[in-house]
This record gives structure tokens, sequence and C-alpha cells, in this order.
């Protein structure tokens, strides 16, 4: 679906909330001491939304799905594969549940080069977002629509700096797809798949984890399957 006017749809994406017999949007509010969080902002929007539970811990299967079926309409069987892939990086051995802070041990889905993130190396911090790391993306997108061009740019600035800069730079095949995926899903995610295209702003408020977001699973929820790999961003 066309999202260029996503901004002009709020009232729209309220009534869909309300419509829901529960409105997500009115508790949001950001991670708390105690709380743990994700390098991925997606996914930590819906911790923050109460999608997923709030301190981001003991995630089961069930509400894993629950929350992506919810908030980004993701079917079961997907919902049931990202949780696969997500507690890869748990280290309970058989573990039922992952928190969201074992998304940032390095390597696993985590990864070198990435959009918002500092490199694992710099100061073991691959899980916050760094204001540093997002400038040099952010000089990429260079007009207020975001393209495919600018996308592909600003994924291979930072992975380059990061093979230049960081002298234990490795990408694992699974962090390079989830890398290349991760641009073209904030583009097909948040904004028109046909002429890959997205406005910067809104792309630039789910990096951020601003309020102004909170919006946001509202029209994710039209997106359907091409949500999967945005839901690691
Ligand atoms: C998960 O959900 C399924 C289907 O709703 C249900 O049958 C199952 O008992 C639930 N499992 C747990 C551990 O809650
Ligand atoms: C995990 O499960 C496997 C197979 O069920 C078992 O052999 C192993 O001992 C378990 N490990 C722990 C730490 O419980
Ligand atoms: C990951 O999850 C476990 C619980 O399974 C938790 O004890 C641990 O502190 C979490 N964080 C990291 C970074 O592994
Ligand atoms: C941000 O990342 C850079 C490396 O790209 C690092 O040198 C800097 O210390 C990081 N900033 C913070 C506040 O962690
Ligand atoms: C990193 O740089 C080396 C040397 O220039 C190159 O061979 C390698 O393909 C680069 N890796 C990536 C993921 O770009
Ligand atoms: C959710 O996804 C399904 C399957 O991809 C699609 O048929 C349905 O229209 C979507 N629902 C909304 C509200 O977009």
């Amino acid at each position: 679906m066309r999202l260029t006017s996503a901004l002009s749809s709020v009232p729209f994406c309220i009534g869909l909330a309300q419509a829901y017999g529960d409105d997500p949007f009115s508790k949001w509010h950001p991670a708390g001491p105690g709380d743990v969080r994700a390098p991925c902002p997606m996914l930590n929007s819906l911790a923050n939304h109460g999608f997923l539970p709030h301190d981001g811990k003991f995630i089961t299967e069930n509400r894993t799905i629950s929350a992506l079926s919810t908030a980004l309409n993701i079917s079961a069987e997907l919902g049931k594969f990202l949780f696969g892939e997500a507690m890869t990086t748990s280290p309970e051995p058989n573990g039922t549940t992952f928190d969201l802070d074992n998304l940032s041990r390095h390597n696993i889905l985590e990864h070198d080069g990435s959009l918002s993130r500092a490199d694992y190396y710099w100061t073991h911090d691959s899980h916050s977002f760094n204001a540093t790391v997002f400038a040099q993306t952010q000089s990429y997108w260079t007009g207020p629509v975001i393209d495919i061009q600018m996308g592909a740019n600003a994924r291979l600035a930072r992975v380059q700096t990061s093979n230049k800069t960081n002298p234990t730079f490795s990408m694992s095949d699974l962090g390079d797809a989830f890398s290349i995926g991760e641009t073209a899903a904030y583009i097909g995610i948040l904004g028109d798949v046909e002429s890959g295209t997205v406005k910067r702003e809104l792309v630039e408020y789910l990096f951020g984890e601003s309020t102004a977001f909170s919006f946001g699973g509202c029209y994710l929820s039209h997106c359907g399957w091409n949500a999967l790999l945005f839901v690691f961003l």
C-alpha cells in the first residue's frame, strides 16, 4: 500500500487502534530503570507500546507471535520463525524465552556496520543509538524523500567505514542478510514499495525512537510479511 500520506492518516490510525478495543498509542512510554531493549528500533517500539512486555524480558513464543501479528500483521508462521531466530541469541541452552538485550550479543543477529549503532569493537555498546553513526547514515539521505539509491549508499558507506576503521570488522552471513534486508525493509514498510521511496522524517522518527513515531504501529499493521526484516532493523 502507499504510505506517502502516512502523516496525514494519523486520525485513521487512531480509529483503527480503537477498533481493536485497545489503544496502544496511549500506552507508549520509553524504557525505564530495569527495562531492557534491543539494538532493533522496531522491537523497542513494540515494547514501548506494550505489544511486547514493557520490561523487554521473558518474551515467549506466543507473546512474540501475538505482538507481531497485532502490531505488524505478521503471520503466525513468520512470527514463529522470527522467535526462533531471536532464540539463537539467548544464552540459556534450553530456554523458552528471550530478553530484548539478548539480541545485542555480538555477531549473532547483531552486526557491524549498523546504520544507527556503533560497532561492538569501539565501546562494546552496539546496542544504544549512536548519534555519530546515525549522522553518517543521514548524510546519504540527501532529500526529504529517501530512495533506494540513497538507502544503498548509506548502507555501503556504513559497512565500508566499519571495514576500514574497525580492525575486528566481520559480518556473518546472517548479519549481512539482515543488514541488506533492513534497508530494503525500512523503505518497503514505511514507504512506497513500487517507487522504492520513503519519507525521510518517518525513518528518522523510528531510528530516533521518538514519541512522534508512536502512531507507527498502525500503518505498519498494513504491511504484511514485508515487515519481517524490519523487525530486526
Ligand atoms: C500458545 O498459544 C497457543 C494457541 O493460542 C495455545 O494453544 C498454547 O497453549 C499457548 N502456549 C502457551 C505456552 O501459552
Ligand atoms: C538441553 O536439552 C538437551 C536435549 O533435550 C539435553 O540433553 C541437555 O542436557 C539440556 N541442557 C541443559 C543445560 O539443561
Ligand atoms: C539474556 O537473557 C538471559 C536470560 O535468559 C539474561 O540472564 C541475560 O542477562 C540476558 N542478556 C544478555 C546480554 O545476554
Ligand atoms: C559512537 O560511535 C563511535 C564509533 O563509530 C565511537 O567512537 C563513539 O564513542 C560512540 N559514541 C558513544 C556516545 O558511544
Ligand atoms: C572489507 O574490505 C576487504 C579489503 O578491502 C574486502 O576484501 C572485503 O570484501 C570487505 N568486506 C565487506 C563486507 O565489504
Ligand atoms: C494482513 O496480511 C494479510 C496477509 O498478508 C492481508 O491479507 C491483510 O489484508 C492484512 N491486513 C491488513 C489490515 O492490512
